[in-house]
């Protein structure tokens, strides 16, 4: 069903957002590699800009979709996130977030990480309230993301509904 967004359409790129870390000591685990906890409060953050920066409203996370860690990331590495809205819906938004892991020796730059979350806006009360506004794709990677993104929209509406 297509909602109404009372103020207007964004296109994607205002709610990019790029979070840029190097590797601390005690960012480690007990192997001397990222801790995969910090690394999921990262994209947390990064993904809780790019909704706010879109919708202009308080908002919480709801949901993270599958979270794999293709390569591990060690001390002194740069770690990139960069986390940009790419579906909205009547009350949730879901963000994209890429992790990027930077070797300042080599220079070598690997993605680690993509995961998908799903943002809700809320009001006072801690309810949920309709996103202000509308989403519009302009380059043809945006739109082939924005049309992806309705089939993993409904895909969760299933799961959700089936339980699983
Ligand atoms: C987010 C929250 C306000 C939603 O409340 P709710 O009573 O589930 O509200 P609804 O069922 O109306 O869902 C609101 C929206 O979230 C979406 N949603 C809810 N649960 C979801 C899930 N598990 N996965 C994906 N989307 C989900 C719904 O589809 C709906 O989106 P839409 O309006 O765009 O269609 C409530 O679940 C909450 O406060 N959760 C805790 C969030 C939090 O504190 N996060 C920080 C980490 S603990």
């Amino acid at each position: 069903m297509a909602h109404e967004y009372p103020l207007g359409v964004k296109h994607v790129g205002s709610s990019r957002t790029i979070a840029t870390r190097m590797l601390r000591h005690e960012d480690m685990n007990g192997s001397d590699r990222l801790f995969g906890g910090r690394l999921m409060e990262w994209i947390d953050d990064a993904a809780g800009i790019a909704a706010r920066r879109h919708a202009g409203t308080a908002i919480t996370t709801v949901a993270v979709d599958t979270l794999e860690f293709h390569h591990p990331a060690f001390l002194n590495d740069i770690v990139t996130i960069e986390a940009w809205v790419t579906h909205v819906e009547r009350t949730s938004m879901e963000v994209r977030a890429d992790t990027y892991v930077e070797n300042t020796v080599t220079g070598e730059r690997r993605m680690i990480n993509h995961a998908y979350l799903t943002e809700v806006c809320i009001d006072e009360e801690g309810r949920p309230t309709p996103v202000p506004w509308g989403l519009v794709a302009n380059t043809p990677e945006e739109h082939e993301e924005c049309a992806a993104s309705k089939k993993r929209a409904e895909l969760r509406k299933l799961r959700r509904a089936q339980g699983i």
